[in-house]
């Protein structure tokens, strides 16, 4: 038997489901249940019907999962795969800046750790951000982490009143508006596609900015069949699978032509260690009770927020 055979018959056996991110290796999104953006795989988390729940991602993602559904077993295949956005904004310093600006409402990505989003009165992801930041009342004041590029981005087209934290993603800060300026001149058909994580620049050069599900909505809505695509290459697989017949660019990096920007912690997960995440049911995902049920209530809010809306 294969790894692939092996991690067919234990999903079976021990009653599990396999969620991955849209950035996990290719082998990865072949084997899950379920692929999707950070949304959707909450969305399945805090539904699905199993005893053990795999979520190959990085330890944010572990973590929401297990917050909304706590008497699951959740496992990671490498617990140790981290996240430059969440690390960029923690509880302490988070808390500071709440009491800079008393009265407002705390609204965070969820690309953060259980311990900010218990500081947190909403949480969103890149798919609703724009939709739940509009959805408060006018003249709301708030504040909008940890993302600065989203952050920015959405404070842009809402217009409404945001104080956003200084953090970003690593992967998404990467590409290079000149060198997908270069690359759109020697394809004039293709259509730019850029993730609302990555900076102004790359913005003001793309002809879509979205979620990664949004972008790969578009990529199959679209009549275009080329695309340039700033954010993380893994993606492209799905894009790929769903559009036969289009075309794929990855946006180059600042660091040179190769397209470089791809999510180390997302790549940690690998076949073997999915595999003995199932055999051993490691690394399980743990939080205090009284830290789990706090984190809770903002990513109840954003689903709740999300059904309403259609998201
Ligand atoms: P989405 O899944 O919301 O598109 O976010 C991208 C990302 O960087 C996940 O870590
Ligand atoms: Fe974090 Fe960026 Fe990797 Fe997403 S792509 S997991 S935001 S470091």
């Amino acid at each position: 038997m294969n790894l692939t055979e092996k991690i067919l018959e234990l999903k079976k056996e021990k009653n599990a489901v396999i969620l991955a991110h849209y950035y996990q290796r290719d082998e990865i999104q072949q084997v899950a249940d379920h692929i999707g953006d950070s949304l959707a795989l909450a969305q399945i988390a805090a539904k699905c019907d199993c005893d053990i729940l795999v979520m190959c991602g990085v330890n944010f993602m572990g973590e929401t999962a297990k917050i909304l559904s706590p008497r699951k077993k959740v496992l990671l295949p490498d617990n140790t795969a981290g996240c430059s956005l969440a690390d960029s904004c923690n509880a302490v310093d988070l808390q500071k800046f709440k009491e800079k600006y008393p009265g407002y409402t705390v609204i965070s990505y969820v690309n953060t750790t259980a311990e900010v989003k218990a500081l947190t009165d909403i949480v969103v992801t890149s798919s609703n951000a724009r939709q739940i930041v509009e959805s408060m009342p006018a003249g709301e004041k708030i504040i909008f982490g940890p993302d600065r590029n989203l952050g920015n981005y959405i404070k842009g087209v809402t217009g409404r009143d945001m104080v956003i934290w200084d953090g970003a993603c690593h992967v998404h800060e990467q590409f290079s508006a000149a060198g997908i300026k270069e690359l759109k001149e020697k394809n004039p058909d293709a259509e730019v596609l850029a993730h609302p994580e990555c900076n102004r620049s790359v913005l003001d050069v793309a002809d879509v900015v979205g979620s990664t599900a949004a972008l790969l909505k578009h990529s199959v809505s679209s009549p275009s069949v080329k695309f340039i695509v700033a954010t993380e290459p893994g993606i492209l697989f799905e894009m790929k699978n769903r559009c036969p017949g289009k075309e794929f660019i990855p946006a180059p990096s600042e660091e040179g032509g190769c397209a470089c920007n791809i999510c180390s912690y997302m790549k940690q997960n690998t076949l073997e260690k999915l595999y003995e995440a199932l055999e051993y049911e490691r690394y399980e995902v743990t939080l205090p009770e009284e830290l789990r049920a706090k984190a809770e209530v903002p990513i109840r809010r954003m689903l709740e927020i999300s059904e309403k809306l259609k998201l």
